[in-house]
Order: C-alpha cells, then structure tokens, then sequence
C-alpha cells in the first residue's frame, strides 16, 4: 500500500469515488486471475471478485441472515463501546476505512469520533461504494468524504488530504480473516507504513468458536451465501462471456479446526468443462473452486499477528457472547 497512482480528489468532487489507474479490478485482472485459478490444481480464487455491485447486495443480504453473527456482534460492539473507543482516538482527524462496504459501522462510529475531518471509505466495488458515499454524505453533510476505488491488495495512495492531522484505520467485518496469515501480517504491515507515523488502527476480528455456529454461518438456510459464491460465477458469465452452468455447482462450506478457518468452496455436481478467452477448462466430477477462507483467530493469536506487523496491540472489545473482538492498535 505504499506505492502509489491513485489521484487526490479535490474537494469539490468531493463524494465522486477516484479510481487508482493501476487499480486491478478491472475486467483484465478477473480474466487472467480466473484463467490461472481454473489451470490450478487444486482451483482456487480470490474472495475479491464475489463484490461487483451484486455480490455487494447479496454481502448485505448475508449480514441480515439470523445465522451470520459476525456483523450484529460487531455492530453490538459498536453500539456498546463506541463513546470509550472514540475516547481513545485522537480527535479531529481523518479515518480511512478499509472495505467499507455499506458504510453500517462507521455510521455507528461517527458519532463517538470527535471533530472527523475526512472519512476516505476504500473499495473494490465502484459502483456500491460510490452510491453508499452519497448516501453518507446526506446523512453528514459537514463531513469531507473522499471515496477511494481500490484493491486494497496491491499499493494504492492516500488522498493527501488525510495528511493534515491524526489518522485513523478502520477494517471491519473480519475481512482481515479472508487473508491467509501471512498475508494478513503483509497487510497490517503496509496499512501501519501507509497510515503514517503514529496512526491508530481498528480492526475487527471474528473469533474461533463452535463448529456448528460456524458453518451455519456459512450455510445459510436461505441460501443467500450459497447465491453470493456462486456470484463470482455469474459475473464471469456477465463480464467476461464465460458459460458457466450455476446449477452444476454445488456450494459448500466447513470449518477446518486445525488450519482455523472456514472455506467456501463451489464444487462441480457433474463433469463439466467452461470456455474462457478461447481455452477450455475442465472440472471433473466433485472438483471444487475454493472461493473463501474465513480465518477466525483468538484475541491473543491476533494480538501476536498486530505484533509481528510493527502494531502495538492498545485494547481488544468482545461482545457479551464473546463471539467477535475489535482491536485496537497503535503504532
Ligand atoms: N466493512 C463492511 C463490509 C465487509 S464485506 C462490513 O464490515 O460489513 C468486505 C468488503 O471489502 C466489501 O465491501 C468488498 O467490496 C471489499 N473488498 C473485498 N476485497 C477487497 C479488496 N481486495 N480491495 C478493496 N476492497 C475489497
Ligand atoms: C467479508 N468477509 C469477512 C465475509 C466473511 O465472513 O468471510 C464474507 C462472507 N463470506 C460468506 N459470508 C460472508
């Protein structure tokens, strides 16, 4: 995140999301990411591209489902400590949140955020974040929100603006828990080194618990996550004229205790073969894309990860069931 293309916005374009030029997330990086997943062995892909403007509806759709805990707990979290946290931040600065998705948690946030001077909210998915910007910025008129479209995996600049005082990092959601660890430690890393000097940083992180509540989580009886993976195969269909069959892929997701994470994973009913860019990619019967791991850690286990990132672990929250934790860190 250090390295650098994205253009400032200047204020007065203030709410229209700037893209990062160099931001991967176009048609031509799901394409060649897609093609190197389906040659793997085992086939697995990036949770990125679940979120174009329908994978972020049906995220939302996820967070209202009575088994998907992780955003009420937080929310709760939120709700329960936010005077204390904001407390702890320095005020009148400028909070960079990362994934910010709907914009639900920080709205829980602003409240407690003394004097915010600008909220950068960063996503990969244009079209939503442009739209809950503007949905914020009527909410919050006196607030100088600078969206930045970003793929929050690859470096990307801070709009100078957030420069002029105290910052702040803000990830929640367990998103962190889609890294695989050691990327995770890289992320919390460049997230510490694009802060800047004596950055704060919160992150929410879902924690390990029972199998049963973690794969209902997962596996919805609605069958809304089941419609979110299988998203990622209805854009390709959308945005790159692949001819994936939906109702051949079955969704699957279980918890493996030892590597402690939850994987999702879309697995072929039948044998099948789907063309893309004029190649013919095979998939025998019962083979599987993994789409997903959802890494849960314990509030140690994370505190030890901030750590090995340069962070210095300040203060965790827990909600009353102790199922999620939202750090702080200091650097
Ligand atoms: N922060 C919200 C949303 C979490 S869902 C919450 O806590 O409920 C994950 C969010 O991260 C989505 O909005 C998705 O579009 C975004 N996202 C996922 N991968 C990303 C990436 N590589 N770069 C930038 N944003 C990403
Ligand atoms: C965004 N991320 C933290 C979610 C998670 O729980 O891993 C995405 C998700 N996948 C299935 N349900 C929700």
């Amino acid at each position: 995140m250090t390295a650098t293309l994205a253009r400032s916005t200047p204020s007065c374009a203030n709410r229209r999301p700037v893209a990062d030029s160099r931001a991967p997330d176009g048609a031509g990086s799901f394409a060649r990411d897609l093609a190197v997943a389906l040659a793997a062995t085992p086939k697995r892909l990036s949770p990125k591209y679940f979120y174009d403007a329908a994978g972020s509806r049906l995220f939302e759709e996820i967070t209202r489902l009575e088994a998907y805990y992780p955003t009420r707990a937080e929310m709760e979290i939120l709700a329960t400590f936010g005077a204390e946290i904001g407390a702890r931040l320095p005020a009148g600065g400028a909070l960079v949140e990362f994934g910010s998705g709907s914009n639900a948690k920080v709205r829980l946030l602003l409240a407690a955020l003394r004097q915010l001077r600008v909220y950068v909210p960063v996503d990969i998915s244009s079209d939503f974040l442009a739209e809950q910007a503007r949905a914020l910025a009527a909410d919050h008129p006196a607030l100088e929100i600078l969206p930045l479209v970003a793929d929050f995996t690859h470096p990307f600049t801070l709009p100078p603006a957030v420069r002029r005082g105290p910052v702040t990092g803000f990830f929640p959601g367990s998103t962190i828990g889609n890294f695989e660890p050691p990327e995770a430690r890289a992320f919390l890393s460049d997230a510490r080194a694009s802060l800047g000097p004596g950055a704060a940083m919160l992150v929410g992180v879902d924690l390990v618990k029972e199998r049963a509540v973690l794969e209902a989580a997962y596996d919805d009886p609605q069958g809304v996550t089941a419609r979110f993976n299988r998203n990622v195969l209805a854009r390709a269909n959308r945005e790159l004229g692949t001819d994936f069959d939906l109702s051949a892929f079955r969704h699957r997701a279980f918890f493996d205790a030892a590597a402690g994470r939850v994987e999702m994973h879309l697995v072929a009913e039948v044998a099948q073969q789907v063309r893309l860019g004029g190649r013919i990619y095979r998939f025998a019967a019962g083979e599987s894309l993994h789409t997903e791991s959802s890494y849960k850690y314990t509030p140690d286990g994370f505190r030890a990860l901030a750590q090995a990132a340069g962070w210095r672990p300040e203060r965790v929250w827990l909600d009353g069931a102790r199922r999620f934790s939202l750090h702080l860190l200091a650097s």
